[in-house]
This record gives structure tokens, sequence and C-alpha cells, in this order.
């Protein structure tokens, strides 16, 4: 994938143009990416799409392989927690909060960020 760099962050090109993204990621639907050996879920919600670690920050279960609700929040399959898509907090703190990356859809395609201090060594 094509990589652009910005303000601290790694960007990664995912999909070539909008249309792509909501033809492979349909609106309520979640997609399992990995970027810098990363595994990353990337989500389409009726708020546009969003980019978090897909490790729950409960006990690492996949996110992706969750659901997303109408209040913006990504559901874990395994205990049903529940991370908000805007800021990452569990809606009861019962958890970490997820780590959000953010997404950029530019003329030229859908890109994701990665925070450099964040990539793995
Ligand atoms: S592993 Fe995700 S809620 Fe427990």
């Amino acid at each position: 994938m094509a990589e652009t760099e910005k303000a601290g962050y790694t960007w990664h090109k995912v999909f070539e143009t909008e249309e792509e993204a909501k033809e492979q990621v349909p609106q309520r639907k979640m997609k399992l990416l990995v970027l810098e050996g990363r595994s990353i879920c990337f989500a389409h919600t009726f708020a546009g799409f969003f980019a978090l670690d897909d490790a729950c920050p409960h006990m690492g279960y996949s996110l992706s392989r969750g659901t997303t609700n109408y209040l913006n929040e990504v559901i874990c399959p395994w205990h049903s927690y529940r991370f908000s898509l805007s800021d990452g907090r569990e809606c009861e703190y019962r958890a970490k909060k997820a780590v959000l990356h953010p997404v950029d859809v530019r003329a030229d395609g859908v890109f994701i960020g990665i925070e450099r201090t964040q990539a793995p060594a």
C-alpha cells in the first residue's frame, strides 16, 4: 500500500477511492487491515470511516469480528464491551480506551494515519 508522510503520522492508502471503501466495507460493517505489521479494524458507520487497533483492550479479541451500533460504537463479540469510535472509551469504563487512528478521505484515496511513535520498532 502507498504511504505518504504528514504531521507525525505515516499515512497508508487503504482504498483507491471513497467509493471503493464503501463498496468493500458497507455501512455498519468492519474490515481487518494490516498496516506496519499492526492489525487495524476499519469501520464504516453512519458517522463515516474510523480506524482502531483490532485487539480489544479488554482481552484482545478481534474487534473487526464484532458489530457497530447507532451510538457509533464498536461492540466486541466476546464480552460485548462497547467502544466509542469518537474517543475510544468503553461505555462503562470497564477497560482501557481503544486506540484510534485518523482516517483521511482525499481525492486520491482513503488513508489511515499511524502515529510514528506508536509504530512497532
Ligand atoms: S475481549 Fe473484548 S470485551 Fe472481552
